[in-house]
């Protein structure tokens, strides 16, 4: 069975702990989006792992992880992850393997993430700084590009990065006024990376078509969440890749019909980390409770994540393009305590109600929530371990959102623990 995971909301769904749970029965996990933006939590007894760029399965030792050609790797992260991981013996030394055609993030893209939304003031996206956007759109150029196969052959990399940086620097004086940056200290940066990333470096599609044709076990990982795609999103307020399901196929060079599951990663209400429409947001009482309930804050940068009501609009929506087969709800317990639950069913624009979400701003902008009110329960459920022993407003709530998306809610989160999974 292969299956790929992936957000349905803003990110932060909780897929790591997802993906870490599938890996126990998995050969082999492949990261193939996004990059050093995306902060996957795998809770394992009393060790927290955040992981922005290996994938969630690293921390199980027999599972190989790959990071794929979509990715946007910024060596710096990744080696201190590998290293990180070394100190507590979890060793990926023969088991992590890096696409050729991965794209790196470097110095110059961060610093260009950065005076891009220091120039956009108020209008900022509120992006996480790692670059993405920049070194994606370098990708995109192909003139200034650079992938992991340049780190194979340093000497020609060496002519090809002054040439690089020149033209980043003319550019960034000119339109930022910023200070040049040094072609020879990015250059020895870039030596060390070598030498720590060299022997990873491999064609990642050959390794996983041998893989789907000796029928192993895979798991695609997702980040980010399917509203934050480049194309189906809440465009400009995304992230720089096609974040839902539809960007899996690209990333890794596997056609989706090798993936007998689709599922999607859900939280109990919604969080957004940075700007752009939010329509069930609550910025209010509610949305601290959750907040302080839920522990909020962004894994990869610490800002407070808005928080808001569940909104079906948006869950149906990325189901719908996302050709999601089954659901995991997390966060469920965050919502213990709360006497009446809102659930968002619909928007109304212009006066006119619909359940499709409008991808497009300006009628998003307009979208006003329709509520439907259902009740909450009192008990806290983190030790619960079976659906039936769930509070009976805790299962209506369930079965209520299952009818409104329309598809089966097949693991329930009580809890950040692997333990606190309840198994339908
Ligand atoms: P990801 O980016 O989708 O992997 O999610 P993050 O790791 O950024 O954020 C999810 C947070 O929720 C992490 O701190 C997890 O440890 C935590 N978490 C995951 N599932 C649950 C759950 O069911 N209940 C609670 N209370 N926390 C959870
Ligand atoms: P995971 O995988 C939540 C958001 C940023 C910002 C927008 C663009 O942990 O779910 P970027 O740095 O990508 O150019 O920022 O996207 N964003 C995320 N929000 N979870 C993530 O990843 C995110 N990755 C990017 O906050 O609003
Ligand atoms: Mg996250």
């Amino acid at each position: 069975m292969n299956k790929c995971i992936v957000g349905l909301q803003w990110g932060d769904e909780g897929k790591g702990k997802i993906v870490d749970i599938l890996a126990e029965k998995s050969n082999i996990v492949v990261r193939y989006g996004g990059g050093a933006n995306a902060g996957h939590t795998v809770v394992v007894g009393n060790n927290k792992f955040a992981l922005h760029l290996l994938p969630s399965g690293s921390i199980r030792p027999d599972v190989k992880c790959l990071i794929t050609n979509g990715v946007v790797l910024d060596p710096e992260v990744v080696i201190a992850e590998i290293e990180k991981l070394e100190k507590e013996n979890i060793n990926l030394k023969s088991r992590l393997l890096i696409s050729e055609n991965t794209h790196v993030v470097l110095d110059y893209h961060k610093k260009e993430d950065l005076l891009r939304e220091e120039a956009l003031g108020k209008n900022k996206i509120g992006t996480t700084i790692r670059g993405i956007g920049p070194c994606y759109a370098d990708k995109v150029g192909r003139s200034f590009a650079v992938r992991m196969a340049d780190f194979l052959d340093m000497e020609n990399f060496k002519t090809k990065l002054q040439k690089i940086v020149d033209y980043k620097n003319q550019y960034f004086g000119a339109i930022y006024n910023a200070e040049p940056m040094n072609a020879d200290e990015i250059y020895e940066k870039c030596k060390v990376y070598s030498e720590k990333l060299s022997p990873y470096i491999t064609d990642t599609t050959e390794f996983l078509h041998k893989a789907i044709s000796q029928k192993k076990s895979i798991l695609f990982e997702g980040a980010q969440g399917s509203l934050l795609d480049l194309d189906h999103g809440t465009f400009p307020f995304v992230t720089s890749s096609n974040s839902s399901s539809l960007g899996m196929s690209a990333g890794c060079g596997v056609p989706a019909k090798y993936v007998d599951e689709f599922i999607g990663v859900i939280k109990a209400y919604t969080t957004r980390v940075g700007a752009g429409p939010f329509p069930s947001e609550q910025e209010n009482d509610t949305g601290q409770y959750i907040r302080d309930r839920g522990h909020e804050y962004g894994t990869t940068t610490g800002r407070p994540r808005r928080c808001g009501w569940f909104d079906a609009v948006v869950v149906s929506y990325s189901v719908t393009i996302g050709g999601i087969d089954s659901l995991a709800l997390l966060h469920l317990d965050t919502l213990a305590g709360l006497k009446e639950l809102n659930i968002c069913k619909a928007y109304t624009i212009d006066g006119k109600e619909t359940t499709f979400f409008p991808s497009n701003l300006a009628k998003l902008e307009k979208a006003k929530p329709v509520y439907e009110t259902v009740p909450g329960w009192e008990e806290e459920i983190t030790e619960v371990k079976s659906f039936d022993d769930l509070p009976e407003n805790a299962k209506n709530y369930i079965y209520r959102l299952e009818e409104l998306i329309g598809i089966p809610i097949k693991m329930i989160g009580v809890g950040p623990k692997r333990s606190q999974t309840i198994f339908r």
